[in-house]
């Protein structure tokens, strides 16, 4: 087992901010919230203020909570990947409809959303074949995965080659519970029961979401990583402004999508617990690969 670098353990950093420089990170969010809110006499488009994340400067919030190291998939479609059965597209779809997604997690300070993305969507994958929607180790993936640097970041795309290459068992939750921080990679015996993926897939859909919204249609949730700097302050709404694609910082998981309104945007699942966003979730535009959200798009086969 190789070192990690910790992350430092999580406690109150205002308690150690002088007036002076609340004063300035106050200021500081007032003048962010202004700028992101500059679009919002378009349709639907996100808004953005105070949350649990105001007090964090923005290298503070990428620091400890953007996690995802980006890893590139080839163009869909290429040689190697799943290909995609058509279906005509409905005008709404969600997974959580079928109930066979989990309650929105909360990965707080450490950078696992890499881990999360993708043990969301295994649980979501073995539901959907019909088995228990069961809480997954999302711990056993971050001490596990010799690939990626736990709480300190990694790729969904490491993990899902590391899980499909090893096939280690990913045991309950509640068996191996989320710490929010390193530890050593615990081993069960083989008798273990738990869950082996068969083998995943990854796509770059830019300027294909629709194909990508077959995908989620046809094999699950999809695990996805997305430039989410300006998600300090998200409140709600379509996010249609204020990032980029090609700067992959965080990894999400995509539910469903949503076309019956002006704006079509993905149903966005994040793991900074359910009173960010919309009960956990973001709305982000489809088409224009906001946020990148279509660059590096993965599925997982149980
Ligand atoms: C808002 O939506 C309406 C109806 O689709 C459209 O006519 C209008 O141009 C849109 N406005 C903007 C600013 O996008
Ligand atoms: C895994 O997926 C790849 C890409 O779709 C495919 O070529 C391969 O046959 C699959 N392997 C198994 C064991 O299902
Ligand atoms: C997919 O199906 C639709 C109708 O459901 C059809 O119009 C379209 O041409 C098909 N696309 C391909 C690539 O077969
Ligand atoms: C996953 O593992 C299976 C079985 O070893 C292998 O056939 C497949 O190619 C692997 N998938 C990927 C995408 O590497």
């Amino acid at each position: 087992q190789r070192e990690r670098s910790q992350q430092p353990r999580g406690s109150c950093c205002c308690c150690f901010l002088d007036i002076k420089s609340l004063f300035s990170l106050f200021q500081e969010s007032l003048n962010r919230h202004r700028y992101l809110n500059s679009f919002s006499h378009e349709n639907s488009t996100a808004f953005y203020g105070i949350n649990q994340f105001s007090y964090l400067f923005p290298e503070e919030f990428k620091a400890l909570y953007l996690g995802s190291k980006p890893a590139w998939s080839p163009r869909y479609p290429a040689a190697g990947q799943t290909p995609i059965p058509n279906v005509s597209l409905p005008l709404r779809f969600d997974w959580r409809d079928k109930h066979v997604v989990n309650q929105v997690r909360n990965q707080k300070m450490c950078g696992g959303c890499w881990a999360f993305s993708v043990v969301g969507a295994i649980e979501s994958a073995c539901a959907i074949q019909g088995k228990p929607l069961d809480y997954l180790s999302v711990q056993q993936v971050i001490d596990c995965s010799f690939n990626n640097y736990g709480c300190s970041g990694g790729s969904p795309l490491g993990a899902l080659s590391w899980l499909n290459k090893t096939q280690m068992k990913l045991v309950e939750d509640s068996e191996y519970p989320f710490k929010a921080e390193n530890g050593l990679c615990r081993y069960f015996p083989r008798s273990q029961s738990g869950v082996s993926i068969k083998n995943f897939s990854a796509y770059d859909f830019s300027d294909q979401e629709d194909e990508m919204a077959k995908a989620l249609l046809n094999f699950g949730p999809l695990v996805v990583i997305v430039d989410a700097v300006s998600w300090q302050d998200y409140l709600g709404g379509i996010i249609q402004h204020h990032c980029s694609s090609g700067e992959a910082n965080h990894a999400v998981l995509i539910t469903g999508f949503d076309k019956t309104g002006n704006t079509p945007y993905w149903m966005v699942r994040n793991s900074w617990g359910n009173s960010w966003g919309i009960e956990g979730y973001a709305h982000v535009k489809m088409g224009g690969n906001v946020c990148g959200i279509a660059d590096s798009v993965s599925v997982v086969f149980v």
